[in-house]
């Protein structure tokens, strides 16, 4: 009598079966993990991987934005644990050695070649959008191409500023430094109980936006001419910060029209 073997849950055309290798938590709900990464996996700065668990008969597929440089040999990723979010929950008991599915192919639009021209390269986070920062910022065609690099990265509470020690590396890094670009970090808290830490800002990106506090820390104007934005996390202040770019005259990249800006929503 012969059997046939039981089908895989997911084409193996599809995506591939990954190990997890490490998982650093940064507080009780923020954490990066890293998996093996799929043989031949490409990926530009800037784009998600879709992965996937099996939780019982069902996998559960979700986007994350991949923190790594493309020359590494493993993929990292930058999560928060959302109370009640089916794919996070399952994460809880994450560990080196648990399996995980990685679709082959990488995805997203919002990736520094989509401008054209422009000196000054904004790139405006809430929460875990900082993820595919590390990645843009880890590539040494970003420091060539632009004059100056703004990393703004704002969340609730001081300790959810993730990534400070590889942050503040980067410019001795010297196949970036030779780029000849300056870094600036700008960092701001929203929900602290105390006062700011000394040279963070306090308040919303779109606040900070509006009041002129960002160009003013960072010792630049955004202008149409100069001025390239990249926006990714929480989908209100995406919306919010574009009302405030159209503006002032700056428009969205499309396929055939060069813009100023370019976004990621998260949900
Ligand atoms: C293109 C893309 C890239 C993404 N990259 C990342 C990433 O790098 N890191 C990451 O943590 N998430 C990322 N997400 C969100 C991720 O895909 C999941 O939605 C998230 O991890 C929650 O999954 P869940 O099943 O637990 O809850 P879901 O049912 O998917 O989400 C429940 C709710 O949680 C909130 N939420 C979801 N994601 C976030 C978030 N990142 N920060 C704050 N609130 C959130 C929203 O209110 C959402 O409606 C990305 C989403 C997209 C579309
Ligand atoms: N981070 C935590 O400690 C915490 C605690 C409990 C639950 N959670 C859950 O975890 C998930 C992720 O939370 P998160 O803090 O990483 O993400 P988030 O809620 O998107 O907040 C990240 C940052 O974005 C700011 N922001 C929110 N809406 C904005 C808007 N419209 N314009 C401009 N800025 C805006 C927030 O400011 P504001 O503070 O002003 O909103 C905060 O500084 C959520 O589902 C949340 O319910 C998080």
């Amino acid at each position: 009598m012969s059997s046939t073997p039981p089908k895989p849950a997911v084409s193996p055309l599809k995506a591939s079966t990954e190990s997890v290798t490490s998982v650093h938590h940064w507080t009780d709900k923020l954490l990066s993990f890293r998996s093996t990464r799929p043989a031949g996996y490409q990926f530009t700065p800037g784009q998600f991987a879709r992965l996937g668990v099996t939780v019982g008969e069902e996998v559960l597929w979700r986007a994350y934005s991949v923190t790594s440089a493309t020359s590494e040999p493993e993929l990292e990723y930058f999560l928060v644990q959302v109370p009640g979010g089916q794919f996070t929950e399952h994460l809880k008991s994450l560990q080196p050695g648990m399996p995980i599915l990685v679709e082959k192919f990488s995805y997203g639009f919002m990736t520094a070649d989509r401008f054209v021209d422009g000196e000054d390269l904004w790139m405006l986070a809430t929460g875990t959008g900082l993820g595919p920062f590390i990645s843009i910022l880890q590539d040494p065609a970003v420091w060539q191409k632009f004059r100056n690099l703004i990393l703004v990265h704002c969340v609730r509470n001081a300790d959810e500023l993730a990534y400070q020690e590889l942050l503040t590396s980067l410019p001795s890094r010297p196949e970036l430094a030779a780029g000849g670009a300056r870094l600036r970090l700008l960092r701001s808290t929203t929900r602290d109980v105390q006062a700011a830490a000394p040279g963070n800002l306090q308040g919303r990106i779109t606040a900070l936006l509006a009041n002129g506090a960002l160009e003013a820390a960072a010792g630049l104007d955004i202008t149409v001419e100069k001025s390239r934005i990249m926006m990714c996390g929480n989908p209100e202040m995406i919306t919010e910060t574009r009302e405030l770019l159209h503006q002032r005259g700056l428009r969205p990249c499309r396929r055939a029209v060069p813009g100023q800006f370019v976004t990621e929503d998260y949900w």
